[in-house]
């Protein structure tokens, strides 16, 4: 029986994990770490990781990068691996889990699901194919709560389509005041709103002739179930920095 501990368990995404986790006989829930601490479960829920009471052999994150430094040293002193889910982390953040990484198991993806895994692959199959004629523009769209832009999701196709040009190309978030001439960039546009669960599209834009790979997520569940299924996968690993290549 694995002891999961769920950092944002009141959240959306808190919420589906918690409704498969119930359903899953190797997971019981030690708890919830949420900056509201109401009892929607019948589940112990500490506002902060000082006040965190229990056991657990696994961390799913699925809350803000507010909770994450106190979240990784809790971890680090305990080596309880930890699954990194929820996006919008800077510089410092990532610093943070690159040290934390050295002393436990530390897993990060802004995306689970599947098939934006494959697509982050087809696109810079497609970019390596196309070359620099193709002008490559993302567009991404959310729903109206969500907190960061761009999606960690499209900085991630974005990197990859990146790769294929030795990462030369600047990541323009939005194209407003930039006049004149198309440069050297990939641009990210990002839309929100309503309950949109999360849609990716991006645009290789040719001479004549345009390619677009897409993805559109239905359903929230997708991303509780590849949560779960890289929680299992960690416990027992090694110190070290894993993401969903890892995994997958
Ligand atoms: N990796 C993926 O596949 C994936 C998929 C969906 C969402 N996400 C990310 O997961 C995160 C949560 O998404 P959501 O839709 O459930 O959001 P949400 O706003 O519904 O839930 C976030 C929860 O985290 C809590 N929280 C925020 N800051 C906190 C802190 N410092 N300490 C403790 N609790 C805190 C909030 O109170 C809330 O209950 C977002 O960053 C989102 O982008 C990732």
């Amino acid at each position: 029986m694995i002891d999961l501990l769920i950092t944002g368990i009141n959240g959306k995404m808190g919420g589906n994990l918690v409704a498969l986790s119930a359903e899953d006989k190797e997971i019981r829930i030690a708890g919830g770490v949420d900056a509201d601490v109401s009892d929607k479960y019948g589940l112990p829920v500490w506002k902060n990781f000082r006040s965190v009471d229990a056991h657990a052999d696994v961390i799913i994150d699925f809350s803000s990068p507010s909770a994450l430094e106190g979240e990784l040293e809790w971890a680090a002193e305990r080596k309880v691996p930890a699954v990194l889910a929820a996006t919008g982390y800077d510089e410092r953040h990532l610093e943070l889990i690159a040290d934390a990484a050295k002393k436990t198991a530390v897993f990060r993806t802004a995306n689970f699901s599947l098939g934006i895994n494959l697509l982050i692959k087809l696109v810079r199959q497609a970019a390596e194919t196309l070359g620099e004629k193709f002008d490559v523009e993302i567009i991404e769209k959310h729903h109206n709560l969500k907190a960061d832009a761009p999606s960690g999701t499209a900085l991630m196709l974005a990197e990859s389509v990146n790769g294929a040009f030795g990462d030369g190309k600047r990541i323009m978030n939005g194209r407003a005041g930039a006049v004149g001439k198309r440069g050297n960039e990939i641009g990210i546009h990002a839309v929100r709103g309503g309950t949109i669960v999360g849609e990716h599209e991006v645009m290789f834009a040719g001479e004549d002739e345009i390619i677009t790979l897409a993805h559109s997520a239905r359903s929230k569940k997708v991303f509780a179930a590849g949560a779960l299924k890289a929680a299992k996968w960690l416990c027992g690993k090694p110190a070290g920095l894993y993401s969903m290549d890892d995994l997958l």
